[in-house]
């Protein structure tokens, strides 16, 4: 079975109601002394409650740095960013960021202290209730057990699942994460992105997830927006909500990942292609 997803231009997306958030014909540029580097160019995409929304493209693209601008860390030199229909103009505790260094975590907090401090800091609860909010989520990912260790003592896996379990204990509108995983071995990300997907199964949270392994995303979301080399355009939004870890290696997966390979690219459809390209060769240079 050749291509079974379907690509379309996303360049123009009609504003709905529904949308939690929209990204709108939004540029984004860093100034600096010598010179304006544009990030991207007029990317307008919307992501509606409890999608798993992926962001995809080459290195430099600007997909960390879309990222942050909805987080609110970045101002649009053009268009905006709405959530639920208000203008973003600066972060707020709606939208929270995972990066991919976990050392983010202060080594001086426990585990717990951890996932309660952002509760504590923008008192959004009281001690009693922050812990207890604390320990609930710390449950989900499976670290009850490592509520009082310090980080230091962690894996990087387990570092990851804190990371999360604090994001998520502030029960954003939308959950931030720019390639969460990239910096875990092999078998260690598999098993986060499987993680990740049975969290979103049992809380159904919104995600806006960066990455730009083609595998990755098509097992984390279910719509990807493919963006083109810097300055990041919009090439193509394509569905992939049929897909998990299952899926890994399947004739449909492999041409799903073809497919997304050529959008990016802008790649002829020639046959030779299709043979020549292996699946594990489907992988944007790091
Ligand atoms: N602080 C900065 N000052 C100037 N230019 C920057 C800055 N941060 C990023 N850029 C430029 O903006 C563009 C987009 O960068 P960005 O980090 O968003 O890309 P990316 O898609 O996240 O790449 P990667 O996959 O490597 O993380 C790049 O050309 C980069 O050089
Ligand atoms: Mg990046």
């Amino acid at each position: 079975m050749n291509a079974p997803l379907q690509g379309h231009a996303a360049s123009n997306p009609i504003a709905s109601a529904a949308a939690l958030l929209a990204v709108d014909h939004v540029s984004l540029e860093y100034r600096t002394a010598q010179r304006v580097v544009r990030a991207t160019h007029q990317v307008s995409f919307e992501i509606d409650p409890a999608d798993r929304y992926v962001l995809l493209g080459p290195s430099g693209c600007g997909k960390s740095t879309l990222l942050k601008a909805v987080a609110g860390f970045i101002a649009p030199s053009e268009g905006e960013i709405r959530l639920q229909g208000q203008r973003v103009d600066g972060p707020g505790p709606d939208r929270i960021v995972v990066f991919q260094e976990f050392d983010q975590l202060p080594p001086w907090k426990t585990v717990k202290q951890n996932v309660m401090f952002p509760l504590l800091a923008s008192r959004t609860l009281k001690k009693k209730e922050a812990e207890a909010r604390a320990l609930h989520y710390l449950e989900k990912v499976g670290l009850a057990a490592f509520a009082d260790a310090y980080p230091h003592t962690l894996s990087g896996g387990m570092k990851a699942r804190v990371a999360i379990a604090r994001a998520l204990a502030m029960q954003p509108k939308i959950l931030l994460m720019d390639e969460p995983f990239a910096a875990l071995d092999a078998l260690t990300r598999r098993k986060m992105q499987e993680e990740l997907l049975l969290l979103w199964e049992e809380v159904r949270f919104t995600l806006l997830f960066v990455t730009h392994s083609i595998e990755e995303a098509l097992v984390v979301g279910n719509r990807i927006l493919l963006l083109s080399p810097h300055p990041g355009r919009v090439r193509a939004e394509v569905h992939s909500h049929q897909y998990d870890l299952h899926s890994l290696g399947g004739a449909e997966f492999q041409a799903s990942a073809r497919h997304i390979h050529r959008l990016l690219f802008d790649e002829g459809q020639s046959p030779e292609t299709e043979r020549e390209l292996d699946f594990t060769d489907i992988r944007i240079a790091y």
